[in-house]
């Protein structure tokens, strides 16, 4: 695998996977992200250029300094030939596997090829399917035109949502508010999901909304890809309208900023699966992701 570090090469990336989106979302996010200042000091690695078949986002070495820190040391695959995975990802100089990691890719043959890429080697593998949400305007962030049509589009099916009521007040996250999304993400309360967190919201836009006594009563975050995470609604203002205010404006603010993203939801989350639909996002492919924790770090 080779390290691309040219611009051009990879807004030439860029454009060629919008073309198997939304296989290609994680690593497509993640280098959107990259060409436009990368605040988490990513590296995209190719298995060939200009005719790549494999991508791979991962953190720059000097970014995975906690073994322990999967928030941290996490990759994102695209693979237009999964049969070449398994010896790839095997590779030490690919994946540190003396690391506890994360891996997150979009493709359904994922699952097999990376337990067979570990399948003799001293590591715990947790293995998570989700539905992948996504919504027909994320093609079209890297062409102008086409998003503002769809931004007119959009703003008009969701008039319905706009706040009606003044004490509410949707607004930018900043990091500040990293100990009360922490606090509140089922898969985070501790010292490294926090640190990743503020990282998040110091590279990414947020957003909430501030209640009566000014602080967040519903919020959502982004991550590294574009993905929107960690969505959470005080349980008193549940059932109140008052999430679909705060993505209401969210989205509006993405779309008027060219930010592409997208959402996953769990399979059980009934409610999360309610209002994606209920703004425009439709389920396609799956969302996959898979713990590694060396075993000697169990
Ligand atoms: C997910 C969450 C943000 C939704 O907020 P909310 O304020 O409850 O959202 P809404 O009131 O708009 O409810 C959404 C829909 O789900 C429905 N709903 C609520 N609870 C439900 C349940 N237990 N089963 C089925 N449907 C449910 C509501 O009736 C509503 O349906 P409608 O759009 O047809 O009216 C909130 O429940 C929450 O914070 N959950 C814990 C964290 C979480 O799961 N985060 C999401 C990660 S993807």
């Amino acid at each position: 695998m080779k390290k691309l570090h040219d611009a051009k090469m990879l807004q030439t990336l860029y454009q060629s996977l919008t073309k198997s989106i939304p296989e290609s979302l994680k690593v497509f996010g993640s280098i959107f992200h990259i060409n436009r200042g990368n605040p988490f000091n990513l590296e995209v690695l190719v298995d060939s250029w200009p005719d790549y078949q494999t991508v791979i986002t991962r953190p720059q070495k000097q970014e995975m300094i906690d073994d322990k820190d999967y928030y941290t040391n996490t990759y994102h695959i695209f693979s237009k030939d999964l049969h070449k995975l398994p010896e790839i990802l095997g590779s030490d100089h690919i994946i540190n596997w003396k690391q506890s990691l994360i891996i997150q890719g979009c493709q359904n043959g994922l699952n097999e090829k990376i337990r067979e890429a570990v399948a003799f080697k001293p590591v715990q593998l947790d293995y998570s399917k989700r539905f992948l949400y996504i919504r027909d305007d994320l093609k079209y962030t890297s062409n102008a035109s086409k998003l503002k049509r769809s931004q007119e589009v959009n703003s008009s099916e969701n008039m319905k949502f706009r706040s009606t009521n003044g004490n509410f007040r949707p607004s930018l996250l900043d990091v500040s508010h990293a100990k009360l999304v922490n606090d509140n993400w089922k898969s985070g309360q501790n010292e490294r999901s926090l640190r990743y967190i503020k990282r998040c919201l110091q590279s990414f836009p947020g957003y909430c909304l501030l209640g009566p006594e000014g602080s967040p009563v519903s919020w959502l975050i982004m991550e590294q890809t574009g993905e929107l995470r960690m969505g959470y609604t005080l349980p008193e203002y549940r059932g109140s309208g008052m999430t679909k205010q705060m993505i209401f404006a969210y989205l509006q603010y993405l779309q008027e900023n060219g930010i592409p993203y997208f959402w996953e939801v769990e399979e059980m989350n009934e409610p999360s699966h309610k209002v994606a639909k209920a703004f425009g996002f439709h389920v396609d492919c799956g969302w996959h992701e898979w713990k590694c924790v060396p075993a000697e770090m169990l």
